[in-house]
């Protein structure tokens, strides 16, 4: 580990961060670099729009690396209390709703604060016991009821397809907001895999990004949505390959091995991880979702078979990359937790980042943004 010696020098107001190697030579710390070029930063070409957000399958490739760019810009204005504070009124003419009724707490805490970031103002519903839901109020009448008071619904929710149908509802009324989906029961969790994109394509920053790379994903791959959305945006990235570990009962379902076979990315599937793990530049580690069993099917797996602990950490690549959506059981030990390649608690703060470039774009913000970064 090379050691950093941090030198503040004062340049007008603004401190300048200078990094002293150990060897000798300086580099100037990457958010001030950052914060320099994103004064000059032009406009891109294409701009896309973003109105709904509910399946990963609606992006492209040039929209992840728009989203990926906006998330570090906007961390970048934030690491000053000036930017802060200016990102603070962005949007702070703005209401969201977060309607949570399925458990969450880094999604929710998450858009929480990336509302906060960004000025707008959160009301919240997470339990539908506290809503109309229990006077027998149908969902499509609580949404329009939502869409009354604010100006973005965000929604996790069991039911598979409810924010889809939120949005075509809502498009058919005179307030069509937008609708975010937040995670959709055991299908999708489209604003995971932009935060895993991201934290994947910082972690391969040095080493040519996702392109080309060997992507492991391991535990509960048919009721894990996470790993579920991550595959979809795989069609993106040039020349990736995937290996699923999972136990025969929880294998990842046809429907995704039939979009992977359509578009032609390979992937393998083992139940032996010892046998893939030197072979893997990330490892996407996912707990077994007991919540969704019918027979306590769960309690039957070997989890010993899919998990990573020190014990596993000569075999992985010395470039290579641990990540879990979080929470996590026993299949991640909190002693990988020290090791560099470990970048879960990272992923979860850059879910954060990642959320408020995804509010920006659906309120097209972006413009405004750059305006104030000059
Ligand atoms: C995941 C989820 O809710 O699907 N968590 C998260 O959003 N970070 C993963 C999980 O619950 O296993």
């Amino acid at each position: 580990m090379v050691r950093y010696r941090i030198r503040q020098r004062e340049r007008g107001r603004e401190p300048v961060v200078k990094v002293t190697l150990e060897s000798g030579d300086e580099e100037n710390d990457e958010w001030v670099i950052r914060r320099e070029t994103l004064r000059s930063r032009q406009k891109r070409e294409r701009q896309h729009r973003l109105r709904h957000l509910i399946d990963p399958r609606q992006f492209d490739r040039d929209f992840l690396d728009e989203m990926c760019e906006l998330t570090t810009d906007i961390r970048t204005l934030a690491k000053t209390g000036e930017g802060l504070l200016s990102l603070q009124t962005l949007l702070a003419h703005k209401r969201a709703m977060l309607y949570f009724t399925q458990p969450s707490t880094r999604t929710f805490l998450s858009f929480n604060n990336a509302c906060h970031v960004l000025g707008i103002r959160t009301s919240e519903i997470r339990e539908s016991s506290t809503s109309s839901e229990v006077k027998g109020e149908s969902i499509e009448d609580s949404i329009r009821t939502f869409s009354s008071y604010v100006d973005v619904i965000i929604m996790r929710t069991i039911e598979k397809g409810l924010a889809q149908h939120a949005s075509e509802m809502l498009d058919a009324t005179p307030r069509p907001l937008p609708v975010i989906n937040a995670g959709s029961g055991k299908d999708q969790h489209p604003t995971q895999a932009l935060l895993d994109i991201y934290t994947l394509e910082r972690s391969f920053d040095k080493t040519g990004g996702i392109d080309g790379k060997v992507i492991g994903m391991m535990g509960d791959l048919a009721r894990g949505r996470t790993v579920r959305s991550l595959c979809y945006l795989m069609k993106n990235y040039r020349n990736v390959e995937l290996v699923f570990i999972a136990p025969h009962a929880f294998e990842m379902e046809p429907d995704i091995k039939q979009h992977l076979t359509e578009h032609e990315i390979p992937f393998f599937e083992t139940t032996k991880l010892d046998a893939v793990l030197g072979d893997l530049d990330a490892i996407y580690v996912t707990r077994i979702q007991s919540e969704h069993d019918v027979n306590g099917e769960s309690a039957l797996i070997d989890l010993s078979q899919f998990s990573i602990g020190p014990e596993h950490l000569g075999s992985i690549k010395s470039d290579g990359v641990i990540m879990h959506p979080l929470p996590r059981g026993p299949e991640l030990d909190p002693a990988v937790d020290r090791d560099p390649r470990a970048k879960y608690w990272r992923q979860e703060r850059n879910g954060m980042w990642m959320r408020a470039a995804v509010l920006t774009k659906v309120f097209e913000a972006e413009t405004t943004f750059y305006e104030r970064c000059r």
